[in-house]
C-alpha cells in the first residue's frame, strides 16, 4: 500500500532521512521507532507532502505521491496526527470533527449531487461514530482548547479518522499520556485494524509499540538499522546500541 524507496531528506548538512526503503502492506499496523532526531517525524512529513523530498520515491497504492502536496495526500486517503497537538482550539470538539469529515475522501468521490442527496446526514452520523470511538461524546460542545491534554490527543486521533483515511500516520500519539490512557489508546489502535485501516505508529512509548504492532522498522541518523517483529527488535543488538544512553527501555 505504501512504499518508500531510497527516500532522503537533507536539511543543509543534516541527513534527516537517508536512503530509506520501507514498505507497508494494506491492513498492517507497523511501528517506526528510533532515538530522538533519527528522522521519524521527517519521514511522516515526507509521506504527507509537507516537505519536498531530496531524493527517492513514495508510492501509495497505484499513485506516485513523491511530489504530492498535503491536500492531495489527504484526498488519496492518508491522514496523520502531529507530535505537537494541532487542533482548531477556537472550534468545538464536534466542529473539529465536522471540518475533518468534510475533507473525507469518500465525500470527494461522491460529488456534489451525492452530497446534496443525504450526504450531510451520513456525515453527521460519521462524526457521531468518531465521538463515541474517542469517548468524547460528553465533550462535543466544549472548545478544543479547553480540553485536557489526554482529551486533545483523543480528539486528534478522531479528527484524523473523520477524514476516512485508508492509511493513518500517528506521530507519538501516546506522548504525555498516563499508563491507563496508553492502554486505552492501544485498544483503539488495535480496533482500527478491524476497521480495515493501515497504521504507521511513530512512538517512544515501547509498551505501546511492542503491544500493538506486527512489524517495526528502526531508524538511527536517518537510516533504517533494523526491521522485524517486536520480539526480533527487542533482541536486536544494533537497536540496543542505538538506544544506549537514551534511557529508553526496549
Ligand atoms: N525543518 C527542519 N529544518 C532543519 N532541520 C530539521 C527540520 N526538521 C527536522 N530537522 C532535523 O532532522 C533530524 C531528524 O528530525 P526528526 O524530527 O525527523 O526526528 P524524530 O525522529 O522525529 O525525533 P523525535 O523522536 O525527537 O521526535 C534532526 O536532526 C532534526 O534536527
Ligand atoms: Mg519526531
Amino acid at each position: 500500500m505504501l512504499e518508500l524507496k531510497g527516500l532522503s531528506k537533507h536539511f543543509g548538512g543534516v541527513r534527516a532521512v537517508d536512503g530509506l526503503d520501507f514498505a507497508v502492506k494494506k491492513g498492517e499496523i507497523v511501528g517506526l521507532i528510533g532515538p530522538n532526531g533519527s528522522g521519524k517525524s521527517t519521514t511522516v512529513n515526507l509521506i504527507c507532502g509537507v516537505f519536498p523530498v531530496t531524493s527517492g520515491t513514495i508510492a501509495f497504492g497505484a499513485h506516485d505521491i513523491t511530489k504530492a502536496p498535503p491536500h492531495q495526500c489527504l484526498s488519496l486517503g492518508i491522514a496523520r496526527t502531529f507530535q505537537n497537538i494541532r487542533l482548531f482550539n477556537e472550534l468545538t470538539v464536534w466542529q473539529n470533527l465536522w471540518v475533518a469529515q468534510n475533507s473525507a475522501k469518500h465525500r470527494k468521490e461522491r460529488g456534489f449531487l451525492g452530497r446534496w442527496a443525504g450526504g450531510r446526514g451520513q456525515a453527521r452520523r460519521s462524526v457521531e461514530r468518531y465521538l463515541e470511538f474517542s469517548a468524547l461524546a460528553a465533550k462535543r460542545d466544549e472548545l478544543a482548547g479547553n480540553l485536557s491534554f489526554g482529551e486533545q490527543r483523543r480528539l486528534e486521533l478522531a479528527r484524523a479518522l473523520a477524514a476516512e483515511p485508508d492509511l493513518l500516520l500517528l506521530d507519538e500519539p501516546a506522548a504525555g499520556m498516563n499508563s491507563e490512557e496508553v492502554g486505552q489508546l492501544a485498544d483503539r489502535i488495535r480496533s482500527l485494524k478491524g476497521q480495515g485501516k493501515t497504521v504507521v505508529l511513530v512512538e517512544h512509548v515501547m509498551e505501546l509499540v511492542m503491544g500493538v504492532t506486527e512489524r517495526i522498522a528502526v531508524l538511527n541518523f536517518g537510516r533504517k538499522i533494523a526491521e522485524g517483529t517486536p520480539a526480533e527488535i527487542q533482541a536486536n543488538q544494533a537497536v540496543r546500541e542505538a538506544y544506549l544512553g537514551t534511557g529508553a527501555k526496549i
